[in-house]
């Protein structure tokens, strides 16, 4: 029982939920290309953080929604609908990010552009990769969040494409990323906490 409860000899509806309901992340892919490799390092973050036991984590795969070029579409496809109610049903998020052009890719852009409310007032963590870690696109990203008021944790796991992977293509993670991701998840886990009461 909460502190209302114990004020008002039962919980409120409103507290059970907040108490009571576990946080929901998405670990959004932000690749879609062929060939990408954004799916290894997602599962790789999952398998992280379904140890934790503390949140229910999914992968949110931006290519399943075939979302339509922002503006180019009627506004109607069914994909854009679904990307809006999945980030709306969420209370946090990990972008797995990559570098494309020291930046982040144009498909993760258009999927941030094809949502307003759904990211309002929630916590995202930034996994990113690249040649130098994928630093420049995460800190392209950062500045993007603030806009969406997403609350970007500070901890940042950054792969490096030339000791991460081997040829450049399958992942194989170095040990030490495993404190910082824990770090991360701590930090995105409190925030999304404290954010869901303001919503
Ligand atoms: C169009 C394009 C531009 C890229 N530009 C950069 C870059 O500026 N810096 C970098 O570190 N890596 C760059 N890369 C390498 C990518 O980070 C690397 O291919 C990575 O695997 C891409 O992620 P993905 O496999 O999930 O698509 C680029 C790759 C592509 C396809």
């Amino acid at each position: 029982m909460g502190f209302l409860g114990r004020i008002f000899k039962g919980s409120t509806k409103e507290e059970e939920n907040m108490t009571n309901s576990k946080l929901k992340i998405g670990i959004i892919l932000g690749s879609t290309r062929q060939g990408r490799v954004s799916p290894q390092v997602g599962q790789w973050v999952k398998g992280i953080a379904d140890k934790r036991e503390d949140a229910e984590y999914e992968i949110v795969d931006i290519a399943d929604f075939k979302l339509p070029f922002l503006g180019e579409g009627t506004g109607q496809e069914p994909g854009l609908q679904a990307w809006n109610e999945k980030l709306a049903s969420l209370d946090g998020f990990v972008f797995i990010v990559q570098e494309y052009n020291h930046s982040i890719t144009g498909a993760l852009k258009n999927a941030l552009d094809s949502a307003r409310e759904a990211w309002n007032n929630k916590a995202a963590g930034i996994v990113s990769y690249g040649s130098t870690g994928g630093a420049r696109a995460a800190e392209h990203l950062r500045g993007i969040l603030g806009e969406l008021k997403v609350a970007d944790v500070r901890t940042h796991p950054t792969l490096s494409l030339f000791t991460d992977f081997e040829n450049y293509s399958v992942f194989k993670p170095a040990e030490l990323h495993l404190t910082n991701m824990n770090a991360m998840l701590d930090e995105v886990i409190a925030w999304s906490g404290a954010l869901k009461t303001i919503r």
